[in-house]
């Protein structure tokens, strides 16, 4: 068992109570249970004094909504983002659905973050310049209509949650140093494109955590944990346990 395949399995879990009518407490609660059954510990819980395990993000929500006691209704589009630790390594990922099932356009939307996210894992190979995972990961939200946030950016992970590099969903030339990093056989990285309806902008609720988009758009995210190795990059953030991407 890895920090990656508890993440998976909760999230899998999770995946399976996302449901109407279900609060986020409750999820928050299940997600919790799950990770410290497997002898592993919530990475987010406490982390800058973070109240919870899990992320909820409801329809505009974009990164870090607290977990509350309202149910969750059919139609919202939700992403639930998660951290494990566990034998000295965090794990890290997200997924987003819709409860009840997704319109066309939420479907469209849920369709190019997953992709993107794909096309970023794609790019993270050795030898690659990191930059190659922001663009791909830009291209193919942007092909589609969508913007990517700015904002907040994927990372490094391994005995700490976030460590360098940071890893961006666009490309800026100049704006980020780490666009330039040569990617190596054994580098560790959470890649978790974050993708807006409508602008790109942000802004933090009064709470100093929830961040939702500016103009009230929806936003998805979706965020995997992977590896860089000789060939193929292998997603850690599985629940059948880490696999090649070329695997499926
Ligand atoms: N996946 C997010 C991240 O890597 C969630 C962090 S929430 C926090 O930044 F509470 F831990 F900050
Ligand atoms: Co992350």
């Amino acid at each position: 068992m890895a920090a990656g395949q508890i993440v998976g399995e909760t999230l899998e879990l999770l995946r399976e109570h996302l449901v109407a009518g279900v609060t986020g407490a409750e999820l928050d609660r299940l997600a919790e249970q799950h990770i410290r059954e497997r002898g592993a510990q919530p990475s987010f819980k406490g982390y800058r004094d973070y109240p919870a395990t899990v992320c909820i993000e409801i329809d505009d929500v974009v990164v870090h909504g607290i977990p509350n006691q309202k149910p969750l209704q059919r139609g919202q589009l939700v992403g639930i983002d998660l951290g494990a630790y566990y034998n000295g390594y965090h794990g890290d990922a997200c997924f987003s659905a819709v409860v009840g099932g997704a319109d066309e356009a939420q479907q469209k939307l849920l369709d190019a973050t997953q992709g993107s996210l794909m096309a970023g894992i794609g790019q993270a190979r050795a030898g690659n310049k990191l930059k190659e995972i922001s663009k791909a990961i830009q291209r193919y939200a942007e092909a589609r209509g969508y913007q990517v946030v700015r904002e907040l950016v994927g990372h490094g992970i391994g005995e700490q949650l976030h460590e360098p590099p940071q890893v961006p969903n666009f490309f800026n030339a100049g704006e980020f140093r780490d666009y330039e990093l040569v990617l190596a056989v054994g580098m560790t990285l959470a890649i978790e494109p974050m993708v807006n309806g409508g602008t790109h902008q942000v802004r933090v609720d009064s709470d100093g955590w929830t961040v939702r988009t500016a103009d009230g758009q929806p936003s998805a995210h979706f965020e995997h944990t992977i590896a860089i190795t000789e060939s193929e990059p292998l997603i850690l953030t599985l629940a059948e346990g880490a696999r090649f991407v070329s695997d499926g």
